[in-house]
């Protein structure tokens, strides 16, 4: 389903999938007017510039799945993108690509109730940022947040060499197959070896105490991030938010 503009492809995924849309439908939009992202955040979404694409997934809905799909969705971005723009992304534990230590693209994962209210599937959505010029991005995301081709101040525009629709294709072939893969986790090795958290000092964020400091030690058979707290404690999150803690004249990530 492709559409121009659309309040959040998510949203109408999830719809389609309450009337019934069968395993692998996929809602395409050109642009979002309320792209939604994790912890409640909005996703900037503007016209002809990135890939806004959720995939209906029907399923199995087991805890292992669901603890993996995240974490597989982003390995399959990394492998589509790879492939057709041959580009090498790195993750940010849990769902964030980057490229040159700028964020690119955001996955959000969310289940849909069936009547029983149990989740019947769930919705893959993923955003990546295709084309941006310097100023594109709103003050709040201007450090951050980059695009797979970056258009640059002096070059009128820099043409990029991959189309969005081969890029949306391989997407939404890769999300698929990873998807139906889960439950053997042969993606988490890819997904090691491209994230950058393990090896790094970083807080995370706990709603009840705030920024917990805490050294990250690597990734779990679920996707969870495995972390060392200052005591000497270690754990594995699998949820939440975690930034990085700087060393002096290191590089932004
Ligand atoms: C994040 O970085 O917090 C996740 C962002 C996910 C954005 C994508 S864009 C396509 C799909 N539709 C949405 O409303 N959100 C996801």
């Amino acid at each position: 389903m492709l559409y121009g503009e659309l309040a959040s492809t998510n949203l109408t995924a999830k719809e389609a999938a309450k009337q019934g849309a069968v395993h692998c439908t996929a809602v395409l939009a050109d642009s979002q007017n309320s792209g939604r992202g994790r912890l409640g955040r909005s996703f900037f979404s503007p016209p002809g510039r990135g890939i806004y694409l959720s995939a209906v997934l029907r399923i199995p809905t087991d805890e292992t799945s669901l603890l993996r799909l995240t974490t597989a969705v982003c390995t399959a971005v990394c492998l589509a993108v790879e492939r057709v723009c041959g580009l090498r992304a790195d993750i940010k534990w849990v769902n964030d690509v980057y490229l040159r230590g700028r964020k690119v693209c955001g996955i959000l994962c969310e289940g849909v109730l069936g009547t029983d209210q149990a989740i019947s599937s769930v919705i893959a959505g993923i955003g990546i940022n295709y084309t941006a010029g310097p100023d594109d991005f709103p003050p709040e995301l201007r450090e951050k947040a980059g695009a797979l081709y970056m258009e640059s101040r002096d070059s009128a525009q820099s043409i990029p060499f991959a189309s969005r629709e081969a890029l949306a294709a391989a997407l939404l072939r890769e999300v698929l197959f990873q998807a139906e893969h889960l439950s053997d986790g042969a993606y988490l090795e890819e997904y090691k070896k491209r994230s950058l958290l393990p090896g790094r000092k970083i807080y995370f964020t706990d709603p009840q105490t705030g920024n917990i400091p805490a050294s990250a030690i690597g990734i779990d058979d679920l996707g969870g991030l495995i972390v060392r707290l200052e005591d000497g404690t270690v754990k594995a999150l699998h949820s939440g938010e975690v930034t990085v803690r700087f060393e002096f004249n290191e590089e932004k990530r």
